[in-house]
């Protein structure tokens, strides 16, 4: 399928940037993150999860931050987190991650990462961070009757997250954009204040269109609309006979007046690895019924190994936490030594 979409600057910089990670990954070091607000799920395995163990086994250090203290953005308290962390620690496990070769930590265990944030605030203006589009449509969103200064600030924290280990690249969607362009401002303000200590990072677009929810709307870990990583097989065939479709026989692929229907063909041809116009067409006048079938199969197929590595590593939580602990202790020397340069550079009394 061909469009004339004008090709954005993100994405050509991302297309230059992965002739650059074939050629010299040895360059490059990666952060990403998530919140542990809930069970990953095939969302952000196809978008982001797939793309880290990637980029991982290219050679290249990637650090994985479960972002505790983001959590508080936009909710009073977070809730059974340990749970969620330690979901999101046997999912990284499951789909490949190796923590001889990554860095698995969280914020809250590292202090350094977290001074960071004093001196990247005074970088920054309050109008700037009042003209986040991200930060302005998660206040329209958030059920929160008051917005906290942390919805304000959390862009800059996200900076400390990326720079603390001199992070030069960031694989995010869309959405993150103006978080890194915040990071890139906050690492150049700092350079030019007191010399040269940050990378300015790149953000590295995903290449995969967006897996809606079983609903038809953006999967989501809150909605209830999203198939787990974790899931088993029934639980998968439970939730996929519930999707949306619509009242046409024939299945075809066109995202933008089919959504429903066109995700679940979008996520059949990811897990077989396919063009979706023709597992489409295979499909044909099977309808929904045939439509589900597919999908309930190619889903449970493609998740199988991930699944029981999953399971297994779920029998043995004390090697699980042992790899947080560990990860921790490598981004706790990795922030102090950051946050030394900083306080020398800044001139602090040390
Ligand atoms: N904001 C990211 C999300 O909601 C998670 C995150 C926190 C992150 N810190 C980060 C992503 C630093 C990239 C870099 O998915």
């Amino acid at each position: 399928m061909t469009t004339d979409l004008p090709v954005s600057p993100a994405v050509r910089r991302s297309a230059e940037l992965e002739a650059q990670l074939a050629r010299d990954p040895g360059r490059f070091r990666v952060l990403t993150g998530d919140r542990p607000t809930g069970a990953l799920h095939l969302g952000h395995y196809f978008g982001t999860l797939h793309n880290r163990v990637r980029l991982q086994d290219l050679g290249v250090d990637v650090f994985v931050l479960i972002a505790d203290y983001q959590v508080l953005t936009d909710r009073d308290v977070a809730e059974r987190l340990t749970e969620h962390v330690e979901g999101l620690l046997l999912d990284y496990l499951a789909i490949g991650i190796d923590p001889a070769r990554a860095t698995v930590f969280n914020h809250s265990a590292v202090p350094a990462l977290n001074q960071l944030l004093l001196p990247f605030l005074s970088l920054v203006s309050v109008a700037e961070l009042g003209r986040n589009p991200t930060v302005k449509d998660e206040i329209v969103h958030s059920r929160q009757s008051a917005v906290s200064g942390l919805m304000y600030t959390y862009p800059v924290h996200q900076a400390a997250d990326i720079l603390f280990c001199k992070g030069n690249l960031v694989p995010v969607g869309q959405d993150q954009l103006p978080h890194l362009e915040l990071t890139r401002t906050v690492a150049r303000r700092f350079n030019e204040r007191y010399g040269n200590v940050f990378p300015e990072p790149d953000a590295l677009l995903s290449a995969a269109p967006m897996l809606l929810g079983t609903d038809a709307t953006k999967m989501s870990k809150s909605r209830g609309n999203a198939i787990a990583l974790g899931a088993d097989a029934d639980e998968t065939a439970r939730l996929v006979r519930g999707a949306t479709t619509d009242a046409e026989r024939h299945i075809t692929y066109e995202p933008e007046r089919r959504p429903g229907v066109s995700s679940l063909v979008l996520l059949a041809a990811l897990c077989l690895d396919r063009d979706p116009h023709a597992v489409a067409e295979e499909i044909g006048d099977g309808g929904a019924a045939g439509l589900k079938r597919t999908v309930t199969e190619a889903v449970n197929t493609a998740m199988a190994p991930i699944r029981a590595r999953r399971a297994e590593y779920a029998q043995d939580m004390g090697y699980v936490r042992g790899v947080l602990r560990a990860g921790n202790e490598r981004a706790n020397a990795v922030a102090e030594a950051t946050l030394e340069e900083v306080r020398e550079a800044m001139g602090m009394f040390r």
